[in-house]
């Protein structure tokens, strides 16, 4: 049985000060944690002091990019190997803001999967269009193109897919159940075909304690990636705790048709 994947993108935001409130907050909260797992993504200034304060192991840390090789002259990059000595065990790889903001293509992209899966670290590789690409309906075709890089991880269950539809970052304008599970579904059957498995696929853009439970709810969204609502613990808590509802009812409406 899988386990649904909550995950917390805090982005360009907190101070080392504010750290430890959030794990207390995010304590108190008392989630099902034996029924899902939970990766916050700090800026990586925060690993350490988030590591340590979560030691009770509410919840994993992961990094929000990784540099493209074990080490070199990379400046202002680090080293996917850096991330995992400060007790990463995840890392987010061809975020949109990445991809959009400081224009990373699909080789760079590659090439920091690789270190990532070299050092040993588990991959949320994120995929998603634009609104002018929906418009023009090559969703499909652009999800399947980032995509691509995921032919050089060899091992698959490092991996987590996470679909983010561009238009639907940080703009409060979420994606439709439907459109969710319509992207999702693709991403399923590319990766069947492509690499002979599936990963866990989570849904990104504007997710919010008022509709995780109903994106939960539809067959091929496994869990969340969550920015903007992530950044209050009873707020990401709050998602989570609906999320498992959502999930939970769907996989028990599934046995109840495979009876
Ligand atoms: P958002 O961001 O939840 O603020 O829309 C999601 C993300 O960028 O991962």
């Amino acid at each position: 049985v899988i386990r649904p994947l909550f995950a917390a993108n805090w982005k360009m935001n907190k101070q080392v000060s504010e750290v430890r409130a959030y794990v207390q907050g995010f304590i108190q909260a008392a989630l099902p944690l034996e029924k899902c797992e939970v990766v916050v993504a700090p800026p990586s200034t925060h690993l350490t002091t988030l590591g340590s304060e979560a030691q009770n192991r509410v919840f994993q840390i992961a990094g929000q990019n990784c540099g493209p090789a074990a080490s070199g002259a990379f400046t202002g990059e680090i080293a996917p190997g850096m991330l995992k000595e400060l007790g990463a065990d995840w890392v987010l790889l061809g975020h949109s803001e990445r991809r959009h903001v400081f224009h990373e293509d699909e080789a760079l992209i590659g090439k920091r999967l690789s270190a990532a899966l070299s050092a040993g670290l588990k991959v949320i590789f994120c995929v998603g269009e634009t609104l002018s690409e929906r418009k023009q309906g090559t969703t499909r075709a652009v999800i399947e193109k980032q995509l691509g890089n995921l032919k050089l991880a060899q091992k698959g269950k490092d991996l987590v897919v996470a679909y983010e539809p561009v238009w639907a970052i940080g703009t409060g304008e979420v994606a439709t159940p439907e459109q969710a599970e319509e992207a999702h579904r693709w991403i399923a059957e590319w990766c069947g075909a492509e690499l002979g498995q599936t990963p866990r696929i989570l849904y990104g853009g504007s997710v919010k304690p008022e509709n995780s439970a109903e994106l939960m709810a539809q067959r091929h969204v496994d869990g969340l990636l969550v920015g903007g609502a992530s950044l209050e613990a009873e707020s990401f808590a709050a998602i989570i705790r609906h999320g498992v509802r959502g999930w939970e009812s769907k996989v028990s409406l599934m046995k109840e048709v495979l009876k």
